[in-house]
């Protein structure tokens, strides 16, 4: 199987295979497929929301390249008279840098470093991309949802309601379909803000935002993942945010880290240390907790499965799909089909070597004849439960 893995590693250079888990299936007996939001997708990699989820014309690309998923860019919710609370988010910036970063452990990964925020455009052109991606999600083409950042009160404050109703109601008939399913964007640029804070506030919104969205959809029910951010308080409230949020019905672990020096997001090595530190923590102390994904420097398929370990049923990337042509083994296609290439198939740091591994080392064991990735992310249960 190894040697197997070097010939496709080196023959997919050109062009992955049509249908990418139905080859790994066959070839390794490896079951891939992994979840996202209680639905099933067939691998667990996919595209968290972003600058590269903007357009119709991104969403066919990355369908061709056999993406699992996509989560749309995060627009900023109105309510029926067209005003935002949260407007300010609304800014309109085309600049990224895509520059490697040197994390606190010493590792060089790669950031970029971008000032803008949420979706510039009018909602109405983002419910016309909300169609195409209701249309891709039916047909079995691709999940694709999308998401939104609604206002968040103060302390004394009440939950303009008004924008929970308009803005989910239409994204539900845009999206079509007996549900509606949902990222809601806790982050990053609160993470900057001065509303961010305060703990009591970001635990009252996790707990109570998640039912606000699902009464706001009128009839059509609504599945909610919440993305949580990297808050600027100790790691241990990154424990007590998962907790809050137990209600939801995934959560997105987590967005990236804020630099006050340089008055930006980034991530690297430091986004996915600090993700995965936190994650262990919520496993040790057996905190219950919706199913969850995973994000942050997700950069190979060995990195996909640290996450998995700690339970991330799939990870959504950004920054990989970002990277210089240079960086990635394959030597034609979208960056999407280049890095997929290489998460999957690197002999030494892709997804199939880590399962293999996993096998070799008596810790991951076929099933009916197959390794499957989700069972990765139950891994040592057992012993936890007893040492509880
Ligand atoms: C340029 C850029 C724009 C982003 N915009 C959003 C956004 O609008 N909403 C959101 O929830 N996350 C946003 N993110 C966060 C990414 O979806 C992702 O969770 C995060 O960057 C960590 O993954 P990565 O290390 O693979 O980039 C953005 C990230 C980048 C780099």
């Amino acid at each position: 199987m190894r040697a197997h893995l070097e010939r496709d590693f080196e023959r997919f250079r050109a062009g992955l295979p049509a249908d990418l888990a139905a080859h790994v299936r066959e070839a390794y007996r490896i079951d891939l497929a992994a979840r996202y939001l209680g639905f099933s997708i067939p691998h667990p990699i996919g595209k968290g929301s972003g600058q590269l989820s903007l357009n119709q014309e991104q969403l066919e690309n990355d369908r061709a390249a056999g993406l699992a998923y996509v989560v749309l860019k995060t627009v900023i919710a109105e309510d029926a008279a067209g005003s935002r609370a949260m407007e300010a988010w609304a800014v309109h910036e085309t600049r990224m840098k895509v520059e490697t970063v040197r994390s606190a452990s010493g590792l060089e990964g790669w950031t970029v470093t971008w000032k803008g925020r949420g979706w510039d455009r009018s909602f109405e052109d983002y419910l016309e991309l909300v169609r195409a991606a209701g249309d891709l999600t039916r047909s079995g083409a691709m999940l694709v949802v999308p998401s939104a950042k609604y206002h968040l009160p103060g302390n004394d404050e009440r939950f303009r309601e008004g924008e929970y109703h308009h803005t989910t109601e239409r994204l539900a008939r845009a999206w079509g379909g007996e549900l509606l399913a949902l990222e809601k964007d806790f982050s990053p640029t609160l993470a900057a803000d001065s509303l961010a804070s305060e703990r009591d506030r970001i635990i009252r919104w996790l707990r109570e935002v998640p039912s606000l969205i699902r009464g706001a959809a009128g009839a059509v029910p609504v599945r909610v993942a919440l993305k949580l951010m990297n808050a600027r308080h100790g790691e241990s409230f990154q424990l007590d945010m998962v907790e809050a949020a137990a209600s939801a019905d995934a959560l997105v672990c987590f967005n990236r880290l804020w630099s006050a020096e340089r008055g930006v997001a980034y991530g690297g090595y430091d986004l996915s240390d600090r993700n995965l530190r936190a994650l262990a923590g919520v496993k040790t102390a057996g905190i219950g907790r919706p199913p969850l994904s995973g994000t942050g420097n997700v950069s190979s398929g060995r990195m996909i499965l640290e996450y998995a370990k700690l339970g991330c049923e799939s990870v959504q990337l950004h920054t990989f799909f970002q990277l210089p042509l240079s960086e990635y083994p394959a030597t034609a296609g979208s960056r999407t089909q280049r890095a997929l290439h290489t998460l999957v198939f690197h002999p030494e740091s892709g997804l199939i070597a880590g399962l293999l591994d996993l096998e070799q080392s008596g810790r991951l064991h076929r099933r009916d004849g197959e390794l499957r990735f989700l069972d990765v992310t139950t891994l040592g249960d057992e012993a936890d439960v007893t040492r509880r």
